[in-house]
């Protein structure tokens, strides 16, 4: 008889693979199945025994599929919380369990920091700041009106790219936000939505969504009201993905602010340190970029997302 080795029948001598699972918020924006991809994409190469669980947009979802990988034995958990609030008792049972938790692209709200072992994001405080900072350097007038569509209610980057625009907005008079709603970063409800906008508000000068989806979802009811966006409305959103690129190129968009999905490589590198008690960072914040019509051409070749 032959012993073929490598072939994932070595038995004792095979390396142990790693089991990790995933809950995934949902498949709520191009951002967010970007995502998805290349977690997967990077558990392939890896040869992780990866288990994906969609939330599809229900923290309940999310508390099962954790107790389910618990229950599964897994090495390690990947939460991107679709909410900030109401972990604590299902992290309790990973803990108790001997299971580190990774939180991936949002952070939560704890009593016990101790209940996850990093973070790794975006800093969506700044995002929101950096979408401001732009406005105010580039629209000008004496009483500009800015509708908000905010993203999924309770969501870290909702809270956070709210309070980091606030935050600018609020030291310049001449800049108001007439309106602030959620359209779930779903860019049929940021048609929607903006559709009733449109309709409630003779003048609209800014529209700022918590992420291209909804932008792309408004330029549509911009459109079809008659009106051009990036001229008549000024658009200014956040992700950067290929599309919202486009559109900037296009003219429909005037600003994007950065943020990557592409974590793939990164957490991984992150799960493996930590279950070899190798040092690590607790809190990785990745550094977003502004686009706009001075430079999105010059970059688009080169997106990934
Ligand atoms: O948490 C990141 C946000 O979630 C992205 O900005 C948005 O597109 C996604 O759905």
């Amino acid at each position: 008889s032959v012993f073929l080795s490598g072939c994932g029948g070595g038995g004792d001598s095979a390396e142990k693979k790693l089991k990790i699972g995933f809950a995934q918020v949902g498949a709520e924006s191009v951002w967010r199945t970007a995502n998805t991809d290349s977690m997967q994409r990077e558990a392939a190469k890896r040869g992780v025994d990866f288990k994906f669980s969609s939330g599809e947009g229900k923290q309940e979802n999310q508390i099962r599929a954790i107790r389910s990988f618990v229950a599964q034995g897994v090495d390690l958990i990947i939460l991107s919380p679709i909410v900030e609030t109401g972990w604590d008792p299902v992290l309790k049972e990973a803990k108790r369990a001997g299971i580190p938790v990774l939180l991936m692209d949002r952070e939560i709200e704890t009593s016990d920091e101790s209940l996850y072992a990093a973070f790794i994001g975006s800093d969506f405080v700044e995002e929101g700041r950096l979408a401001a900072r732009w406005m105010v350097e580039n629209v000008k007038g004496d009483n500009v009106k800015i509708v908000e569509l905010e993203g999924t209610p309770g969501s870290a980057p909702a809270i956070d790219r709210q309070t980091g625009f606030r935050e600018i907005v609020d030291k310049h008079s001449n800049f108001k936000i007439i309106e602030s709603q959620s359209a779930n970063f779903r860019r049929s409800d940021g048609k929607d939505l903006m559709e009733s906008l449109l309709k409630l508000h003779s003048e609209i000068d800014v529209v700022y969504a918590h992420n291209d989806d909804m932008a792309l979802g408004a330029i549509q009811a911009i459109e079809a009201a008659g009106l051009k966006p990036g001229k008549d409305i000024v658009i200014i959103s956040i992700d950067a993905i290929k599309e919202a690129f486009e559109a900037v190129v296009a003219g429909k968009i005037n600003c994007i602010v950065e943020c990557t999905p592409l974590f793939g490589p990164l957490a991984f590198d992150m799960a493996e340190k930590i279950l070899n008690g190798e040092p690590y960072e607790r809190r990785v914040v990745m550094k977003d970029k502004v686009f706009d019509q001075t430079n999105a051409a010059a970059a688009i070749d080169s997106r990934m997302y």
